[in-house]
Formats: C-alpha cells, structure tokens, sequence
C-alpha cells in the first residue's frame, strides 16, 4: 500500500478543464495522485462535496499604509484567515511605494506585515506610484528576478497616480521584460472636476461618491489605458471593471486582437447605486471605485463574466470598519464622500456569492468558476502550476466545497476584522466546508486550525518567452 500523508476521498474533483470522480492522494503537501481507490494514510471522505483548488485572491489589500491617516482593518493575520474561511488559499495583496520610496523599501515593508502572520501562501503585486530612472532602471528589474512580476499603476488618486507618459515609461518597461501591469482606470480630472462641483452645490453625501465618477470618467481611461498598451504593444490587465461603458471598451480592443486582460469583483454583481441611496452615513459602506452603477448596469458585468471578456475575478478587499475612528469615519460621522476611505470588504465572501449566484444560478458552470477565481489568476501572475489546479506535483491547495448548503450571510459569519458585510441579509446556496493549504486543513466549518506565519511568501514566475505562441507571455 502507498505512504501517503493524506488522502482525499469521493469528492467530485473539478479544474478548470474538467469534472471527474476521483481520490487526491497528498504527500508532503503537494498532490501525488489523482486515482480512483486510493488508499494509504489519513482520509478524508469528500462525497458530496466538490474538491475545487483553493481561490486565488489576486485583488485584495491589507495592512497597507493609507496617506489620509486611516487604517486597513485587517493585517495579515485577520486577512488570511478570512481567505482561507471563505476558500482562497492563496492571496495576492500590494506593496505600495509611496512617491519618493525606494520600491525596494517597501517591497521589506510589507515582508515585515506579512511575516509571522498568515495563515497561507501570498505573493506580491507592487504598486508604482514613482516610476523614476532608479525604480525602473534598478529596482524593478532586481524585484522581478526576485519574484515580484506584476504592478498596479494608477490613473487616478493624488497621491499615486500616473499621467500618461509615465504610463508609457511602465508600460515599455513592462515589455521589454515580460511583466503584467495592472491598471486602475478611471480619469482623474474629470473625478477632480466633478467632485468640486457637487461640493460647490453642497452634495457632499456618500452616495454623491458614484455621482462624482460616473461611467464615462471609468470608460475614457479604460480606453486610454487601453490607447496607451496598444502603442507599446504589451499585455495589461484592467482592475476591478464596474461597468457597461469600460466592458465595451475592453470588448472592442480584444476584437482587434489586442491583449487586453480585465477583472471584475463581487461588489459590481451584488452591489449597485441603490446601496449608496442607504440613509445618512449608511451609504459610506458601500463607497468604493470605481463605484457600483445602477441594477441593470449587474447583467452587463455577467455577461462579461459569461461571454470571456474578464479572466480573473477578485475581491479588491479594502477593509476599513464602519464604526470607530480609523476607518469609514476617519474624517468623522458624515464626512464629506471626497474623505470617506474607499473601498467594500470581501475576500472571504468572493467565491460563495459567485458559486451561488454564478454556478448554481445557472450562469456559469464550474469549470468557469475555477477557471476566473483560481487556474486564471495564477497562469497571468506566474504561480501555475504549482497553485491554481488539481494535478500531480502541484500544491496541495484545496477546498472541499458543500454545493447543497444554504447560508444567510451574516457578518457574524465572517472571519474579518471589519464591522459589516455589504452583502448582509443574502441567501447563498453553496459554502465552503474545509480548506487546505500545501495538504494542511487550515479551516474546517469556519473554525481556522493553521498557526499564523505557516503561510509562505510565493516568487511568482517570469514567462519562458519560449513557451508562447502569441507574444511574449502565456496568457489565458
Ligand atoms: O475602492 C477601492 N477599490 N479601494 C481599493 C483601492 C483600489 O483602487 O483598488
Ligand atoms: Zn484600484
Ligand atoms: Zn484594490
């Protein structure tokens, strides 16, 4: 009889290419058969359930240092763990360089938050906010031998965006070796503009934050963004897409055959204008950007979901509490929208809405769902194959998945450190019942059983350019 640590047994194992009965057998926390009727050490019988690799949350913030004073609610520790609760065994935050920082120095920084606290794998994107001659001549390339191969640029927000030739600048450095630049895309003016407007009119309340970033201002960025990697010739990667207007955008480019990647998160099917009509400061929950548009805007973002047009889909978890101090209210009970922190929680409720809402409404079938929230993150972000499928010699990164359950979201529920759900009150069927990360459970029926600082830090890999058929990087 085989040695192994660890088998899994009867599950319905699903990747993104395929559904088939079989055992997982696990041995020093990577898989080492797929069969059926294995035996040989531990068990875990899986019928009923659904064996899925473990979510990839490539769109998720903690512990990052905010410039207004206001602080993420959860670090590593909190973060993780809600990760993990909710399914995702791997997370992909930012190290954020603040202008005029050593992209190195805060690469350290967040090695130092991340240390000793999670309870599974991450890697790293960075976010350039100072692509000078020294980032780009000396850091970057250094960062990217030492496994940090994708960056979020911004076109909007004072303290971090890019004009356009800075873009240029990012996005040739991305070509020339093999990077993937993620783009938050929105127009920075015309939010400037607007804000100052509706101030001057006294609309400073929260649900005025959507009225300020309308669809156009998010859909003339995506095309810029998209205008700008056109001229350089490289992929990008366009965040947390909200709407019709930039869905089109990004449509018509992949049509010409442009290699335009999107993402699109949970609060643009779940979440929409009517969320920011809540009274008084209620609305503040729900501000993030781009912001939710209006309910019919959701079958758009489906559509998008179902037809191909997004690969990846993320939380973009920004955690900040709703009561206290620190958080939706660091500039007080009924700050101006301009003041309230952005951005809605959800890295452990990422995949139960899109498995309930996607998968058992019929929307989309289950390889899809492993394709968008883990196999696709992980090819663009360099982890595959060790992360994002079910297949010897990978990871043993797991979620046992009971489709049959049915759960009322409750924050209460929730392994965060934040105060509310957005998405309180909803009827999910499906929920994750054990997570394993490298063939350990590290949460079983929402009770974690990982010790903080098992989770590793992941190098994430440059493409073999030799491996492409159509440029320079293997893309989904
Ligand atoms: O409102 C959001 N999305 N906050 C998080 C930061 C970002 O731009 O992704
Ligand atoms: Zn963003
Ligand atoms: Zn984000």
């Amino acid at each position: 009889m085989a040695d192994f640590d660890l088998v899994i047994r009867n599950g319905t194992v699903v990747t993104a290419a395929d559904v088939s009965r079989c055992d997982i057998a696990i041995k020093g926390g990577k898989i080492a058969a797929l069969a059926e009727r294995l035996a040989g050490g531990r068990e875990i019988d899986a019928g009923g359930l659904l064996v899925l690799p473990g979510g990839i949350d490539a769109h998720c913030h903690f512990d990052q240092p905010m410039g207004d004073g206001s602080e993420m609610a959860d670090d590593f520790r909190s973060g993780s763990i809600s990760a993990a609760c909710g399914g995702t065994t791997t997370i992909i935050p930012f190290a954020a360089q603040a202008k005029g920082q050593s992209l190195r120095a805060a690469v350290e920084d967040y090695h130092r938050r991340a240390d000793g606290k999670a309870v599974i794998d991450y890697a790293f994107h960075l976010i350039i906010s100072d692509p000078n001659a020294q980032v780009l001549g000396q850091e970057l390339p250094a960062l990217l031998r030492d496994g940090y191969t994708s960056f979020k640029v911004y076109m909007t927000y004072d303290d971090l965006k890019l004009d356009d030739r800075q873009m240029l600048d990012v996005l040739d450095f991305a070509r020339r070796e093999g990077a993937m630049t993620m783009i938050h895309a929105e127009n920075t003016d015309c939010i400037a503009w607007l804000t100052e407007k509706l101030e001057a009119g006294g609309h400073t309340a929260a649900k005025f934050h959507a009225v300020s970033r309308p669809q156009p201002v998010e859909r003339e960025a995506t095309h810029r963004a998209i205008t700008l990697a056109e001229l350089i010739d490289v992929p990008v990667l366009i965040v947390h897409v909200s709407g019709r207007e930039a869905i089109e955008q990004i449509r018509w480019a992949q049509g010409r055959g442009l290699k335009i990647l999107a993402e699109t998160c949970p609060q643009y099917l779940f979440l929409s204008e009517d969320h920011l009509e809540a009274p008084g400061f209620e609305a503040a929950k729900c501000i993030c950007s781009p912001p939710p548009r209006g309910k019919d805007n959701q079958k758009y973002v489906w559509e998008g979901l179902v037809g191909g047009v997004f690969q990846v889909f993320s939380s973009d978890h920004a955690p900040f509490r709703f009561e206290g101090a620190k958080g939706k209210r660091n500039a007080g009970t009924d700050a101006p929208f301009r003041a309230v922190p952005n951005g809605v929680p959800g890295v452990e409720t990422r995949l139960p809405l899109l498995f309930s809402e996607g998968v058992m409404a019929g929307r989309i079938d289950i390889t899809r769902f492993v394709a968008l929230t883990a196999s696709n993150p992980a090819k663009i972000y360099g982890l595959y194959p060790r992360k994002g499928t079910i297949a010897v010699g990978a990871d043993a990164d797991l979620v046992l998945w009971d489709p049959e359950r049915r759960v009322t979201l409750t924050n209460a529920l929730l392994h965060h450190n934040v105060d509310y759900t957005p998405y309180e009150g909803m009827e999910l069927t499906g929920w994750p019942k054990i997570t394993l990360s490298r063939g350990e459970v590290v949460c079983q029926d929402g009770q974690v059983t990982a010790t903080p600082g098992r989770g590793k830090f992941l190098p994430c890999e440059l493409p073999k350019p030799a491996t492409t058929r159509l440029g320079t990087r293997r893309y989904v």
